[in-house]
Formats: C-alpha cells, structure tokens, sequence
C-alpha cells in the first residue's frame, strides 16, 4: 500500500495504472460502512484507491470541521488489512491553495433537505469530489446509500459535466441495533446511544406501513413522529418523503421513494433513510 500526499505525485502514479481503477471518497475515521465501499471496489477492479480528506468547504462555519474525528494511523492500518493499492491523504492547502476561486454548484436537487439545513455544504462536496475525480481519474467511484442527497448530486453533476466516470452506490451498513454506522456516531453519550436506533425503527415502521398499503406520505410522517417522540432526547429535524430520483416532495407515495431523516441528540445531527421502490 502506497500513501500519495501530493496532486501532482497522484497524477504522475495515475498514468502508470493498468486495468479499471476505482476509487472511494472518505473523510477517514473509517468504519464498517466505509470498508464494505472499499471491498466492493477492490472486487470491481484492479487497482484501488482511497483517498481521505476532511473537506473544509463543506462544513459550515458554525459546524464541527475542527473537531471532526480524525485517526489516520488506525484508517491507513485498516485499509491495509483490505489490500488497498493507494491512499490519497493531501493538505487542506494542497486541495485549496491560496486563490482558489473555483466552485461548482448543483441546482434544484441541493435545494431541500440537507441542502437546505447545511447552506453550502453541496457546493463544498460537488467541487471536492469534482476536484478529487480530475486528480484520481477513476472508472469507477462508490458511494453509500446512507448520504441519499449526496449520491443524487453527485450522480446529477457527473452526468450535467460528460464525466466518465460509473458511480456505484452501496447499501447503508448498520450496527446490530440498526444505527447507520457514521463517524460521527462517537459524538453520542451513551444515553444517546441507546435511544439513537429509534431513526432506523421510524424507517421499518413506515416500510410496514407502506406495505399494507398506507400511501398517504402525511400519514406516514406522524406514526414515524409519534415512535421517535417516545425517546426523550430525540430531537425531529425533518422527515421528509420525496421522489428518490428527482427529490421533488411527494404526498402520496410513488415509488421509488425516498423517506428521510435527521433526528438530533444534542448537537449530533443522525441522518438516515430507506428506498421503497
Ligand atoms: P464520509 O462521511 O467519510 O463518507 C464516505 C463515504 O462513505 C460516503 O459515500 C458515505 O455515504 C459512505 N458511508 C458513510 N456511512 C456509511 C454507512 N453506514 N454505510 C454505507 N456507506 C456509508 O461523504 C463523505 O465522507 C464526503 O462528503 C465526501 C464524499 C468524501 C466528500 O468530501
């Protein structure tokens, strides 16, 4: 395994590479989720690269860019386990040298959700992962299905901007309890903790709903509310029912459907979701 700090090292590597390339955007602190990105990847082709990078234009000022989690030795000593060809690890200052100027903007999907609880943040990921795509050059780049609004814009820049580049989205990986597995989950007290796989049980609960034929998205949105209310420090942000591919708010469900959440304890914002399709 190779660690890559520089842009201009990356590139030269990169014209060496032989066979299909894939490659899988982190901010490190790597768990169980990010490592099944990685296996499918290294499945898929022939060469992997990982690159990890807390991206500071996609925090907001008041958010938790500083003291976002951060253990390299332990993600490099886990990548290696993985059999990863390179680790692409550059500087804030080698992503965004003085007099960067350059920003890509994704409309209308960024608008609602995420996009409008973190203003900017979808600009910061678009023009970080644009950069990262020029840098890596992959064929293949994997994604997970735990950051749904991610994966919808940046699907939607690739194909607005002719990059050739498949994007391969991969199922949210769970704790036993059901809890989205997320690097920011450290952040919960365990009291927290115990009350935290309420957002997965909301998600079951309206699959089941839907199942027996609810498809009254109102209706869905309030057993989801009554179960999440039941834990004391549950804080409802938004659940929110729109169409998977286009994100437009739907009343009446027609699948595929993408029911979404952020529920926060504390400070910590939990984000998970489910496809009925
Ligand atoms: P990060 O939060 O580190 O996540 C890296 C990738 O792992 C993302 O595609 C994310 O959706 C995926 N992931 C996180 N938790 C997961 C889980 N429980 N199951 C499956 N996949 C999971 O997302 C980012 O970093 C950044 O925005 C980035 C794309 C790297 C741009 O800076």
């Amino acid at each position: 395994m190779e660690t890559i700090q520089s842009v201009f090292n990356m590139r030269q590597l990169r014209k060496k590479f032989e066979g299909d390339v894939g490659f899988v955007p982190t901010m490190g602190y790597l768990h169980e989720g990010h490592l099944e990105l990685v296996r499918r990847s290294r499945k898929e082709n022939d060469i992997t690269v990982v690159s990890i990078f807390v991206n500071p234009t996609q925090f907001g000022p008041k958010e938790d860019f500083e003291k976002y989690p951060r253990d390299t030795v332990r993600d490099l000593s886990m990548l290696k386990e993985l059999g990863v060809d390179y680790i692409f690890l550059p500087s804030v200052d080698e992503m965004y040298p003085p007099g960067f100027n350059t920003w890509i903007e994704v409309k209308q999907v960024t608008e609602r959700l995420e996009g409008a609880a973190r203003p900017g943040h979808f600009r910061g990921v678009a023009t970080v992962v644009a950069k990262l795509f020029n840098i890596v050059q992959p064929d293949r780049a994997y994604f997970g299905q735990k950051d749904a609004q991610q994966c919808v814009v940046i699907k939607k820049m690739v194909a607005d901007l002719n990059i050739p580049i498949e994007i391969i989205v991969i199922p949210t990986v769970r704790e036993e309890d059901g809890l989205a597995m997320s690097s920011r989950n450290v952040y919960l007290t365990p009291e927290m903790r115990q009350q935290a796989p309420v957002l997965y049980q909301s998600l079951q609960l309206a699959r089941k709903l839907w199942e027996s034929g609810e498809r009254d998205a109102g209706k869905i949105r309030s057993q989801m509310e009554a179960l999440i209310r039941t834990k004391p420090l549950a804080n409802i942000e938004y659940i929110d029912v729109a169409d998977a591919i286009t994100l437009e708010p739907q009343e009446r469900i027609q699948p595929p459907a993408l029911i979404s959440l952020v529920v926060r304890f504390g400070t910590t914002r939990l984000l998970d979701n489910i496809i009925l399709e």
